[in-house]
């Protein structure tokens, strides 16, 4: 949430367009990633729930494109309307006693209309002082690392379009960068812009928020050391990383953590120096050079497993299975994640703390070399895991059922058979080794692999799948490995 005192005048214009008849129902929060956008969204959700006001909040995420889809978003933004207000939920509650199945139909555009446009034109009956806000998060994270290819983008984007011709009072906040499609689809649906802006058109506003952040950060660093002079490190060190900041919370952000996590005035001081003028691009990589002095072959080999792993994996891992998964030990783990502190949370889960991070690391004109994780390599890197999982996890009866003439329904206790019997690690490599060998060229070693895997532990591999209950799954990997193996 917002540190308080900060962002007024941005969430004072939005509340107040809230309450705006005449204004567009839609309202973009534009700004470039780091700007403070999501944390302003948080901060509304919050504000609106205390007036009865909100309809639902959905926060896209780039690192969860698979469960945060379009699909997901509707379901879960009509449920909390529904639940919030009582002439919605009386047309959900009739649309579904006649139509169950609506909610997985293959087509998003009707789930959007029946479950969305519908009950929100014919609930014209609550009143205007309560009507629901709806606010949804990073548009430009929907469809995760394919950007504007995604489809799930593309058919989002047509339906906000829709959103626009709903009745002006059901208004929608869509925060997002402004990046070519999203500015196309805006400069031709009517909407409210809020721009934040970053760099050297930075709103003086911003700044002075910057600044009440960073006082309040140096208080506490200076607290922590008895030899720091409380007014530590003094109005024209916070007034020139305000200006190098030039808007970005998140620069400010990072740099507080990074100066926490070591002697605090020396590495002030580097920042000072390294970071002449601003940008994350030259923050993140003097970071790395900080917390990665002389690294060697392997240390940087286990740097972009984990970071590959953390970026590409399809749903997020604990560190305890990511081990075994990357084999990596323990302590090259817990030493890379204490050098990564003030860009990665590692709390038991390991996560990027911002997308902007994951753009730099990606891009090996911003990154450098030795640390750019190139998303064939890594990918291939996790066929490899997954498959060789599955080689020597998968064996015969893995659950050790007694007989096989008992239904899977029947078996007594059979999630916790599977949790003590198969491994996360071991389930990850059964449901995704297919999304990562989509992803690579041919190469010799997944090859042999995966000949492996088809002539030794196939059956058992659908057995897995079975007591997990994802044998579904099953045809749609191996048509991928048939392409695979044809087109490579
Ligand atoms: N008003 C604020 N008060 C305190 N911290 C903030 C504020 N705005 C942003 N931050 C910090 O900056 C980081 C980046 O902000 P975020 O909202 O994620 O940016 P965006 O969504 O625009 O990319 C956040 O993780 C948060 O820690
Ligand atoms: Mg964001």
């Amino acid at each position: 949430e917002c540190m308080e005192g900060t962002r007024q005048d941005i969430l004072s214009e939005i509340l107040d367009w809230t309450n705006d008849i005449t204004a567009p129902n839609i309202l973009w929060l534009k700004g470039y990633p780091g700007v403070g956008k999501s944390t302003i969204a948080t901060t509304l959700v919050e504000k609106l729930r205390a007036i009865r006001r909100l309809g639902s909040g959905f926060f896209f995420k780039r690192e969860m494109a698979d469960s945060t889809t379009p699909r997901t978003l509707w379901r879960r933004t009509s449920y909390d309307l529904g639940r919030r207000y009582l002439p919605i939920r009386n047309h959900l509650v009739a649309l579904l006693r006649a139509d169950e199945d609506i909610l997985d139909t293959p087509n998003v555009h009707n789930l959007f209309r029946q479950l969305i446009i519908d009950p929100l034109t014919k609930s014209d009956d609550i009143p205007f002082e309560h009507l629901p806000v709806v606010i949804i998060d990073a548009l430009d994270e929907c469809g995760g690392l394919d950007g504007q290819r995604s489809d799930h983008r593309r058919s989002f984007m047509k339906m906000l379009k829709g959103w626009s011709h709903l009745p002006r009072g059901f208004k929608l906040v869509v925060t997002s960068r402004g990046e070519s499609d999203i500015e196309n689809l805006f400069s031709t649906t009517s909407h409210h812009l809020v721009e934040v802006l970053a760099g050297q058109t930075a709103n003086p506003n911003s700044s002075k928020d910057i600044m009440v952040f960073l006082d309040h950060q140096f208080v506490e660093i200076a607290g922590a050391y008895k030899s720091l002079p409380p007014g530590w490190p003094g109005p024209d060190v916070v007034r020139r990383l305000t200006e190098i900041a030039g808007g970005l919370f998140i620069w400010v952000d990072v740099i507080i953590k990074f100066i926490k996590q070591g002697d605090p005035q020396q590495r002030l001081a580097y920042i000072l120096q390294r970071n002449v003028s601003g940008g994350l691009e030259a923050l993140y990589s003097s970071i790395l050079k900080v917390s990665f002095p002389s690294p060697s072959d392997e240390e940087l080999r286990s740097f972009r497993a984990i970071l590959g792993a953390v970026i590409l994996l399809k749903t997020p891992l604990p560190i305890s299975s990511l081990l075994p998964l990357l084999s990596i030990q323990s302590s090259t783990m817990e030493y890379i994640c204490n050098q990564l502190q003030s860009v990665i949370n590692c709390q038991g889960i390991l996560q990027v703390h911002h997308q902007s991070f994951v753009d730099f690391i990606m891009d090996p004109t911003a990154c450098p070399a030795g640390f750019w994780i190139d998303r064939e390599v890594e990918h291939r890197y996790l066929a490899r895991a997954c498959l060789s999982t599955m080689n020597s996890g998968l064996r015969f009866n893995i659950c050790g059922l007694k007989s096989s003439y008992i239904r899977n329904s029947d078996v007594q206790d059979l999630s916790s058979l599977v949790t003590s019997h198969i491994s996360i690690h071991l389930s990850y490599s059964s449901h995704f080794w297919a999304s990562h060998l989509a992803e690579i060229s041919f190469d010799k070693v997944v090859h042999g692999y995966l000949w492996e895997f088809m002539h030794e532990r196939f059956l058992f591999w659908l057995e897995a799948l079975s007591v997990m209950k994802g044998v579904n799954l099953a045809s749609s990997m191996i048509k991928i490995s048939v392409t695979w193996l044809r087109v490579r």
